[in-house]
């Protein structure tokens, strides 16, 4: 990539589809991105647009006042892509700088930045950018902002290994030029046809001709870890990943965190520790409920700690700070307030989550989709169960148990009673729907329970098990769920402990499982490789 001036990084946000508007626009410039790759920017005509959109022509002038306003705005599309899926993420490892060279090398040749597709648009807008001052400004600033976080990623590699002949200009350079002829290797080529863990190979084989003992080829082989569908152990108690898993699998998951009807009065809250995020839901005063970190804008302590009550201002114990129930600081000045987090409503249910990336966007859906899930209305109770394994050891358990409906058909007089009272209610039915990264929605005749596995830290969590009642009288709903408790087995002591022996045995004692895991097991781990492709590695990252 070329090198120009110095100009800084911009906080940008990828312009994502939320509305139906934006949905069309988003539509637009993905067709757009495909023609430009197909034909190139001059040869890209609204009509070739609109007919890899499925759209009609006329609908280009109401979102682009020209076709040139639309190539820009696929541009700016992928150059806000690329800073927040690489740079900002980069960004954050910066203190420890073999940690971010490889997610940095990771995400570069990773096809969600690298698709042949837009690594061919990138050059095609490079081929045009001298007759164009709007492709220079923004392909310059994206490659000027990633040439001054090698340069300085690199110089603290320098510092921290004592090498001060090394020259970080030179060695920047050289790994700017290996990645980018990785990428001219992809333009030409389909998908299927390249090597990425090779690719990864070489760039680190790059780093680690330069920084001996940094960057081990071994516990980098992705493809390895991937192809044989189990997770190294060190994925299971490593406390870098819990950081990197919160940033990247939950930040923007959306977590049940109540019931609309737990909050019906103005300041009426609730307060819910998520492991990755403390939450408190607010009802303000326009009736609206409202969802923030439970985190003074001061310090990162908690704000309220109760799970529940009821308020006429937030406030800080600390130094009285005291802010409005939307949010805002009670004061003169236009001090910073509380962090909003998203909340959104399915039913009663009130979910929230505290970023808004679009990969996760659909999640929702699924949540809305599930049946019956809106009906339930009335709470049960919560109960946390602390856990010592990691939370994924937990997920992978739920993904090989029986199916859904196997646990009533077993004998015994759990399920005789629980027969005799599922027969009053409507539905037969029980039902599982898991909602990655850590919930698991059971539907069943007496109501349900939603299961969340919380992190707390690396190697430890919480299960919570929010129950739900279809029954009205409290006595039937408690021996309901009791005994949907004893033929579900997600939360039996003997479940956990068996996930704590499993926990010991692979991370204590390095015993291996089994390389073949059940199809939903298999998924999970690919899903959980594709938000955190570090977890593909063999060993762990080491810190500097
Ligand atoms: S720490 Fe909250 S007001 Fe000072």
């Amino acid at each position: 990539m070329r090198t120009r001036e110095k100009k800084t990084t911009r906080s940008v946000q990828i312009p994502r589809a939320r509305s139906g508007h934006s949905r069309q626009r988003q539509r637009l410039i993905d067709a757009c991105i495909s023609a430009l790759h197909i034909y190139g920017p001059s040869r890209t005509t609204v009509e070739k647009v609109v007919a890899i959109a499925k759209m009609s022509p006329g609908i280009v002038r109401f979102y682009f006042a020209s076709k040139a306003a639309m190539l820009v705005a696929s541009l700016q599309f992928l150059a806000a892509e690329f800073e927040e899926q690489l740079l900002v993420p980069v960004m954050r490892l910066k203190s420890r700088p073999v940690a971010a060279l490889e997610l940095m090398v990771d995400l570069y040749l990773d096809p969600e930045i690298a698709s042949p597709r837009k690594v061919s648009v990138w050059y095609a807008f490079w081929g045009e950018a001298s007759s164009r001052q709007e492709y220079y400004d923004i392909c310059g600033q994206k490659d000027q902002s990633f040439a001054v976080l090698v340069r300085e990623l690199i110089e603290q590699m320098i510092i921290d290994t004592s090498q001060p002949q090394l020259d970080p200009d030179g060695i920047a350079l050289g790994l700017i030029g290996v990645l980018e002829m990785l990428w001219q290797d992809f333009a030409f080529q389909n998908e299927a046809d390249i090597d990425r863990p090779s690719a990864k190979r070489r760039a680190r084989a790059y780093l680690r001709s330069i920084f001996p003992g940094q960057f081990s080829s071994s516990s980098l082989d992705a493809s390895a870890a991937a192809g044989s569908q189990q997770l190294a152990a060190w994925v299971y108690c490593n406390a870098r990943l819990f950081a990197m898993e919160r940033d990247y699998l939950f930040a923007d998951s959306w977590q049940f965190v109540g019931l609309d009807s737990q909050i019906p009065l103005t300041g009426d809250f609730l307060g819910v520790d998520l492991g990755v995020e403390r939450v408190l839901v607010v009802r303000d005063t326009t009736g609206e409920a409202r969802a923030f970190r439970n985190s003074c804008s001061e310090a990162p302590h908690i704000l309220n700690p109760a799970a529940r009550g009821h308020v006429e201002s937030i406030q800080c114990t600390v130094h009285g700070l005291q802010y409005e129930l939307d949010g805002r600081r009670r004061s003169a000045d236009r001090a910073a307030g509380l962090s909003a987090l998203e909340l959104r409503l399915i039913g009663n249910l009130i979910l929230v989550r505290s970023a808004d990336h679009d990969p996760h966007a659909s999640a929702l859906d699924s949540w809305a989709a599930i049946p019956g899930l809106a009906e339930v209305s009335s709470w049960g109770m919560a109960v946390d169960l602390a856990i010592a394994a990691d939370w994924k050891l937990v997920v992978e358990q739920w993904l090989v148990a029986p199916p859904s409906g196997s646990a009533v058909a077993r004998v015994g007089w759990s399920a005789r009673l629980y027969a005799s009272l599922a027969a009053s209610f409507a539905s037969a039915d029980w039902q599982r729907h898991f909602l990655a990264p850590n919930q698991l929605v059971e539907i069943r005749p007496d109501g349900m329970t939603i299961f969340q596995v919380l992190p707390v830290a690396a190697g430890r969590c919480v299960l919570r098990e929010n129950h739900f009642s279809r029954c009205a009288e409290e006595r039937v709903a408690g021996a309901a769920q009791y005994l949907a408790s004893r033929l579900s087995s997600f939360g039996r002591r003997a479940s956990i402990t068996m996930t704590e022996s499993t926990q010991v045995g692979l991370v204590t004692l390095g015993h291996e499982g089994s390389h073949r895991a059940r199809a939903a097991a298999a998924d999970f781990r690919r899903y959980l490789i594709a938000g955190v492709p570090a977890m593909a590695r063999i060993r762990a990252p080491t810190d500097p």
